[in-house]
C-alpha cells in the first residue's frame, strides 16, 4: 500500500518495526486541556456538536503525545438522539436514555433517513479534521455496532449485564429485531456520511458483545455487523474498518470469519498468545493492555506493554488498550507506556 501512514499500513496486513499506537478514549477526562474545553463548551453533548470545540479535543491528545491516529470526537449514542431517543449524559453517572421496551415506544422512534438533520455537525467535525490532520496521521471515524447501542436504548443506561436487551429478545423478539434494523440502518447512512466527510478508517463499538448467548451473538453482533461492513464496501471496497466484538471469547474466530473486518480490536480479557496463533495470521490485530495500567504507571506499566509487544510484534499489529483509558488515568502514564512501545 503506497502511504506513509503507519496505520494504514498495518490495517493492510504489513509487519512494521514499531507497531502504530493510538488510545480508545484518547480525548477525556485524564487530560485537564479536555475538561477545561468541555466546560467551555457547556456540557459533554454540547461539546459533541460544537464542531470547532470537538476538533480542538480530538486534536489535543494528538499535540500532547504524536498518536498514531485521531479518533472523532463523538459518542456511539448521538444515533439513538438522532433517532428521537432522549438523551442526556449525569456527571459522574453515565448516560440516560428514553426507553424502548414495547412496539409503542419503537413507533415514536423517527425515520432513519431523518437523522442527517442532528448529526450534521458530526460530519462537519470529519472535515475540519480531514483538513487538520498532519499527513503521517490517520483519522478514525465510528459508530457503536448495533447490539451495544440497542443495549442503552432498551435500558436507557448502562447495566453491567444488559439483562434488559437480552429480556427483550427473549420476549418480543419481533420488537427487538424491528429496533435492530432501525440501527442498522441508520448506522450505515451516519457510517457513510463519516467516510464522505474524510474518515480514512472505521471502527466499529460492539463493547458489550461478550453479554450475548452464543446464538443470539451470531444473530445480534456478527450478522448486523457484516451488514454493515458489506454496506461500507460495496462503495469503498478498500476501507479498512476494525471491530471490537468486547468479552467475545471463543466468538472471536467466528467473527473475524464471518464479518468481513479489516481487523479486530482485542479487549484485555484475550490473551495475546490466542491472537497471534490464531488472529493474526488472518488480520491485523489491535491491543490490549489493561487500562488499568495508565492508573498504576511504573514498572507494572513497562513489563505489560512490553510483554504484548513482544508476543505481536512478529505480525500486523496496531498497539491500543483493550478499552478505554479512564478518567483516573496519569497523562504521565501515556508517555511512558509510549516511550516503552516506541524507544
Ligand atoms: O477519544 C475517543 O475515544 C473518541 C470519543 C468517544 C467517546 N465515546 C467520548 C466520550 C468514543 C469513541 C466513545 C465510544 C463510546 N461511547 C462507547 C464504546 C466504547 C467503550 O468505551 O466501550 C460507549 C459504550 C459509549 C457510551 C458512553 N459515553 C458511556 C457509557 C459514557 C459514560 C461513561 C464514561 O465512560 O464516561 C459516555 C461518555 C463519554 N463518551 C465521555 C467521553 C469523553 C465522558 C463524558 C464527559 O466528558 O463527561
Amino acid at each position: 500500500m503506497k502511504t506513509d501512514k503507519l496505520l494504514l499500513r498495518a490495517l493492510s496486513g504489513e509487519t512494521l518495526p514499531i507497531p502504530p499506537v493510538w488510545l480508545m478514549r484518547q480525548a477525556g477526562r485524564y487530560l485537564p486541556e479536555y475538561r477545561a474545553t468541555r466546560a467551555k463548551a457547556g456540557s459533554f453533548l454540547d461539546l459533541c456538536y460544537n464542531p470547532e470545540l470537538a476538533i480542538e479535543v480530538t486534536m489535543q491528545p494528538m499535540r500532547r503525545y504524536g498518536f498514531d491516529a485521531a479518533i472523532l470526537f463523538a459518542d456511539i449514542l448521538l444515533v439513538p438522539q438522532a433517532l428521537g431517543a432522549n438523551l442526556t449524559f449525569v456527571q459522574g453517572e453515565g448516560p440516560r436514555l428514553s426507553t424502548i421496551t414495547n412496539a409503542e415506544d419503537l413507533a415514536k422512534l423517527g425515520s432513519v433517513d431523518d437523522i442527517h438533520a442532528t448529526l450534521s455537525p458530526i460530519y462537519e467535525t470529519v472535515r475540519g479534521l480531514a483538513e487538520t490532520l498532519p499527513p503521517e496521521t490517520t483519522l478514525i471515524g465510528f459508530a457503536g455496532a448495533p447490539w451495544t447501542v440497542a443495549t442503552y436504548m432498551v435500558a436507557g443506561r448502562g447495566t453491567p449485564d444488559q439483562a434488559p436487551a437480552r429480556d427483550l429478545i427473549a420476549r418480543q423478539p419481533e420488537v427487538f429485531d424491528a429496533l435492530m434494523e432501525k440501527i442498522t440502518a441508520a448506522t450505515i447512512g451516519y457510517l457513510e456520511k463519516q467516510v464522505e466527510a474524510g474518515a480514512e478508517v472505521i471502527k466499529l463499538f460492539d463493547s458489550w458483545a461478550g453479554t450475548l448467548n452464543w446464538e443470539d451473538f451470531a444473530k445480534y453482533s456478527i450478522a448486523p455487523t457484516k451488514r454493515i461492513v458489506d454496506a461500507l464496501h460495496a462503495r469503498w471496497p478498500n476501507l479498512p474498518i476494525i471491530g471490537f466484538p468486547r468479552g467475545a471469547g471463543t466468538g472471536y474466530e467466528a467473527y473475524i470469519a464471518q464479518t468481513g473486518i479489516t481487523a479486530v480490536a482485542l479487549g484485555s480479557t484475550v490473551s495475546p498468545h490466542f491472537a497471534k496463533e490464531r488472529l493474526q495470521p488472518k488480520l491485523c490485530v489491535q491491543g490490549n493492555l489493561d487500562p488499568l495500567f495508565m492508573v498504576v504507571g511504573g514498572d507494572p506499566l513497562v513489563r505489560a506493554t512490553q510483554r504484548i509487544v513482544e508476543i505481536l510484534k512478529d505480525g500486523p499489529f496496531i498497539f491500543n488498550l483493550g478499552h478505554g483509558i479512564t478518567p483516573d488515568a496519569d497523562p504521565k502514564n501515556v508517555d511512558l507506556m509510549l516511550k516503552t512501545i516506541r524507544g
